[in-house]
């Protein structure tokens, strides 16, 4: 480590890896040291870009001396596998959502984790979005009175951006449950700030032509009181960012385009579909300016017993007996929401502090995740404080 910053090393520099280096590169605690991707038009895109070592695999990334944490940011299924590599070398790791597909591969990565003595951070996911975090201090400070449900809308073009194979097929964590699901489930546990009690869900697949799961109806039911109503379609059709100003999820400026993505991907070969999945979506592709408004997961209403509390573009709107209030989100130096995960990283890495989302918190994500699935599966509630959910098996 040196001075007071961590060198990060991305593994992974498909979407998820490309919006994480802008992100890194606001943080001021976080220097970006080096990257692995086995996609070479991506290694080449970073080296030219960053003037810093990227590799063909994690191995050499891990051996970089500069590198204090690496973010994993590579297909579901090799979470777990880069995780425990990059424990067993001594490095800090942030993981990307879904913690894993098991809750046994999430207890490989939390051992591996604690063996190592490093530090592990679940993220990112919109649980980390300042105005969510702001909505956790209203509601656990009392002040609008007991908690009474979570109400979680999002309506997006998911299921029809360009996808690698694996993520059209359910059994290999395919699909909105393992994907999309965990930023609402992250949202309403943080919310809540109490352990899940029971889950009731419906999912359904609506296109043989994008056979997994694409839309999704859920009531957790928290220990203590309290519930929240995950609502999801990735079906390209309604908008939800219509209701949030058309300001898109990661707080930018969004043109309505209703059934574009359909349309686009309809045009597409699969083999262009997944030349477009690197070239249009992975590292280099996206803006790198940090986004002018909040980042969201469609529409966010919160209610207690003295007043709703609903995620707005630049904060939370406070829907109470005195009229409407306004809460702005005060603005970081750092890229909202992403710069959050960093953030939370520096903190327990370089100041001791315990992560928030860590292993177990990743570990208990994934759990109710499969019991929305068990739950849509079987046609019954789930309980998460007296059972191990089983492995995900598509609904049919
Ligand atoms: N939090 C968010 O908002 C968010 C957004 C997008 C993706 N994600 C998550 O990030 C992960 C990646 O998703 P994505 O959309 O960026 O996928 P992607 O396909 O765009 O990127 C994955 C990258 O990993 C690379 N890769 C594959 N095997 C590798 C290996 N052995 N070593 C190093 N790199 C390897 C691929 O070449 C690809 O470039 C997923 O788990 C996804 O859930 C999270």
């Amino acid at each position: 480590m040196s001075a007071r910053t961590l060198g990060l090393g991305l593994v992974g520099l498909g979407l998820a890896g490309g919006v994480m280096a802008s992100a890194a590169r606001t943080h001021p605690g976080i220097r970006l040291a080096g990257a692995a991707d086995p996609d070479p038009t991506l290694r080449e895109r970073f080296a030219g870009a960053e003037g810093l070592p990227v590799h063909p695999g994690i191995e050499r990334l891990l051996a970089q001396p500069d590198v204090d944490a690496v973010y994993v940011a590579t297909p579901h299924q090799l979470h777990r596998e880069h995780t425990v590599a990059a424990a067993r070398a001594g490095k800090h790791v942030i993981v990307e959502k879904p913690m894993a597909l098991t809750v046994a591969d999430c207890d490989a990565m939390i051992k591996a984790a604690e063996a190592a003595g490093v530090v592990l951070v679940v993220g990112h996911t919109h649980g980390f979005d300042p105005a969510v975090a702001l909505i956790r201090d209203l509601v656990g400070s009392g002040g609008y009175g007991p908690l009474g449900m979570i109400a979680l809308w999002n309506y997006t073009d998911f299921l029809y951006r360009p996808r690698r194979p694996e993520e059209l097929d359910s059994a290999r964590g395919g699909g909105i449950l393992y994907n999309q699901i965990p930023h609402q489930v992250d949202i309403a546990r943080t919310v809540a700030d109490r352990p899940v009690r029971s889950v009731r869900a419906t999912a359904a697949i609506l296109d043989p032509d994008r056979p997994t799961e694409g839309a999704c109806a859920a009531l957790i039911e928290f220990e203590g009181g309290g519930a929240a109503n995950l609502v999801y379609s990735g079906y390209d059709h309604f908008d939800s960012d219509e209701l949030h100003g058309w300001i898109a999820e990661g707080g930018g400026p969004k043109t309505p385009a209703h059934g574009a993505a359909r349309r686009r991907l309809a045009a597409l070969t699969p083999e262009q579909e997944q030349r477009s999945r690197t070239a249009d979506f992975g590292y280099g592709a996206r803006s790198p300016l940090p986004p002018p408004h909040q980042p969201h997961f469609g529409e966010l209403v919160v209610t207690c017993a003295g007043a709703d509390l609903r995620c707005s573009a630049d904060g939370v709107t406070a829907y109470t007996d005195r009229g409407v209030e306004q809460l702005a989100v005060p603005r970081t130096r750092w890229w909202p929401g992403r710069g959050n995960v960093l953030q939370e990283l520096v903190d327990a890495v370089v100041h001791g502090r315990p992560a928030q989302h860590d292993g177990a918190f990743g570990r208990e994500t994934v759990r109710t995740c499969l019991a929305i699935a068990e739950s849509a599966r079987e046609r019954r509630e789930v309980f998460l404080s007296t059972q191990e959910v089983s492995i995900h098996v598509p609904v049919r």
